[in-house]
This record gives C-alpha cells, sequence and structure tokens, in this order.
C-alpha cells in the first residue's frame, strides 16, 4: 500500500461510527422511553450494551476524524465546489465527534454514581445522532455526487454497457 492509498481507510472507520453510534442512541431511547417493554434482565443487558456501543463508537470516531483529515488534504480529485463541500462535512463531523465525546466521557466517568439516565443526556445524545446522520449524509453526498476521492470509471471505445 502507498501513501496515495490512505485516503481510502476513511470509509473503512466511518461505517463502524455510525453503526455502534447510532445503535448506541437507539438503545438508550428505547431503554429509558420504553422500559417496560422488557424484562428487567434484558433491559440491564441493553443499557450496558447502549454504554459499550458509545464508548467503543467514540473510539472509532477518533480513527474517522484521523483519516478524515488525512483524506482532506490528500484527495486529488476535487474542485473548488467540492471543496467547500468537504469543509461543511469536516464541520458536521467535528460538531458530532465532540458531542459523543462529551456524552462518552460522561457516561463513563457517571457510571457508578448513577443508574438511570437522564432526560438531559437523553436529548443531547439524540441531538448527536440527528449530527452523525447528517455528517454521514453530507460524507456519502461528497463520494457519490461530488466524486471526490472517486477514481474515474475508464472509458471505453466499444458499445455501452446497458443491460443494468
Ligand atoms: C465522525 C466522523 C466522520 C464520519 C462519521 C464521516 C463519514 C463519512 C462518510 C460516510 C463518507 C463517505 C464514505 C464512502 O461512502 O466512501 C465520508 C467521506 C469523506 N470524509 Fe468523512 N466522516 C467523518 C469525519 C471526517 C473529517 C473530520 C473529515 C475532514 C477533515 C472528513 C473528510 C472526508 C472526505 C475528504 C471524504 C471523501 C473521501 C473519502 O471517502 O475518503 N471526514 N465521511
Amino acid at each position: 500500500m502507498s501513501f496515495s492509498d490512505l485516503p481510502s481507510l476513511h470509509p473503512i472507520f466511518v461505517h463502524f461510527v455510525i453503526g455502534l453510534l447510532i445503535l448506541s442512541v437507539i438503545l438508550h431511547l428505547l431503554v429509558r422511553l420504553l422500559p417496560k417493554m422488557f424484562q428487567i434482565k434484558v433491559r440491564e443487558e441493553l443499557s450496558i450494551m447502549a454504554k459499550w456501543c458509545l464508548w467503543f463508537g467514540v473510539g472509532f470516531a477518533v480513527l474517522a476524524v484521523a483519516t478524515g483529515f488525512l483524506a482532506y488534504y490528500t484527495v486529488s480529485s476535487h474542485n473548488a465546489l467540492s471543496h467547500h463541500k468537504m469543509g461543511w462535512h469536516r464541520n458536521w463531523a467535528l460538531f458530532s465527534f465532540g458531542l459523543f465525546l462529551i456524552l462518552g466521557i460522561w457516561s463513563f466517568v457517571r457510571i457508578q454514581k448513577i443508574r438511570k439516565i437522564s432526560y438531559f443526556f437523553l436529548v443531547a445524545i439524540f441531538l448527536g445522532g440527528i449530527a452523525l446522520a447528517e455528517t454521514a449524509r453530507r460524507g456519502g453526498e461528497l463520494v457519490y455526487e461530488y466524486g471526490v476521492g472517486v477514481e474515474a470509471c475508464p472509458v471505453e471505445d466499444g458499445p455501452l454497457h446497458d443491460h443494468h
């Protein structure tokens, strides 16, 4: 692998972040808002799972942000508009990361002290989930709409491939 391949590390890590943190948001909301849906044992297990997803999600987010900056400074295929879009994706990413980092530390520090998740925490993690979804949407837009980091498909001389 050469140095120019490194930007492609970013898409590997971002999907862990999105999966783990969105699952954590859903589990926190379910356990707190619909506790009667589950037996006590299941509820406790889901609650533990919600925290581990949050902590691992934040860990992967550190890698996603680091590789994001690497991609930001090394992607070759982009113009002024896609550069502008990259800036917005970066800003949403840093906002979501900051929020989840605080929530992760908060949840870790207070784990021994309180058993019930506060409504303030719940609202904050819900907003974090929305911000992360917007970050991911903007990341996908960069690649699939603006072709950032994409190598062009080779142009063939022959007839176009049109069966799908
Ligand atoms: C929580 C952190 C982040 C998440 C969840 C995230 C999410 C994403 C997603 C889903 C994509 C599309 C990947 C694909 O489908 O191929 C993407 C692409 C991209 N992101 Fe991020 N991102 C994050 C942080 C950052 C940061 C901090 C930067 C810049 C400083 C950045 C720069 C880029 C660039 C340049 C691309 C297009 C090139 C590539 O895919 O490598 N990202 N991001």
